[in-house]
C-alpha cells in the first residue's frame, strides 16, 4: 500500500492539560512520521473557515470558540494508509465511545473537547495541510 498523508491538530484542551508530549509519542509509536509541525493559535475567523463544513450544525459556534480558545499543535503525518490508520489511533469522536488505548480515550474530556483532530479523507488531508503549511514548511 502506498505512503500517504493525513493532517492533525492537538486541540486546545489537550495543550492546556499538558498532553502534547504524550500525544506526539503515541503518534510516533503508531508508525506515523511527522513531515510538518507548528505550535500556533487559530483566530475565531480561521477556526470558522477550517470547520466551515459544520456551519449548519448546532455545535458550530461552540466548536469555533473552543478551537480558538488557546494554542494548538498542527502537523502533517505520513504513513501507509495514513487517514484511516490515524482515525483508528485517535478513536471515536465521543471519547466515552472511543476504544481503550486510543488517543481520545486517554486524553479527551468530552465530545466537544476531544483532544485531537484527524482528516477524514485523502482530499481533506491535502486541503487541511495546505490551510496550515506552506510548501517550504513540509519536510519529506
Ligand atoms: P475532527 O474533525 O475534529 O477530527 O473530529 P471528527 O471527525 O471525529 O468529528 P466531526 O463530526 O468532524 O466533528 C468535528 C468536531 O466538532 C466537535 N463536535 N462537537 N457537541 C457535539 O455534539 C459535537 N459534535 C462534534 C468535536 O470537537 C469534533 O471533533
Ligand atoms: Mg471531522
Amino acid at each position: 500500500m502506498a505512503v500517504s498523508q493525513t493532517f492533525t491538530m492537538i486541540k486546545p484542551d489537550a495543550v492546556r492539560n499538558g498532553y502534547i508530549g504524550s500525544i506526539l509519542a503515541d503518534i510516533q509509536a503508531g508508525g506515523f512520521r511527522i513531515v510538518a509541525m507548528k505550535f500556533t493559535r487559530l483566530s475565531a475567523q480561521k477556526a470558522g473557515e477550517f470547520y466551515a463544513v459544520h456551519k449548519e450544525r448546532p455545535f458550530y459556534g461552540e466548536l469555533v470558540a473552543f478551537m480558538s480558545s488557546g494554542p494548538i499543535v498542527a502537523a502533517i503525518l505520513e504513513k501507509e494508509n495514513a487517514v484511516e490508520d490515524f482515525r483508528q489511533l485517535i478513536g471515536a469522536t465521543d471519547p466515552s465511545k472511543a476504544e481503550p488505548g486510543t488517543i481520545r480515550a486517554k486524553y479527551a474530556t468530552s465530545i466537544g473537547e476531544n483532544a485531537v483532530h484527524g482528516s477524514d479523507s485523502d482530499e481533506n488531508a491535502r486541503i487541511e495541510g495546505a490551510f496550515h503549511f506552506a510548501g517550504v514548511e513540509i519536510h519529506r
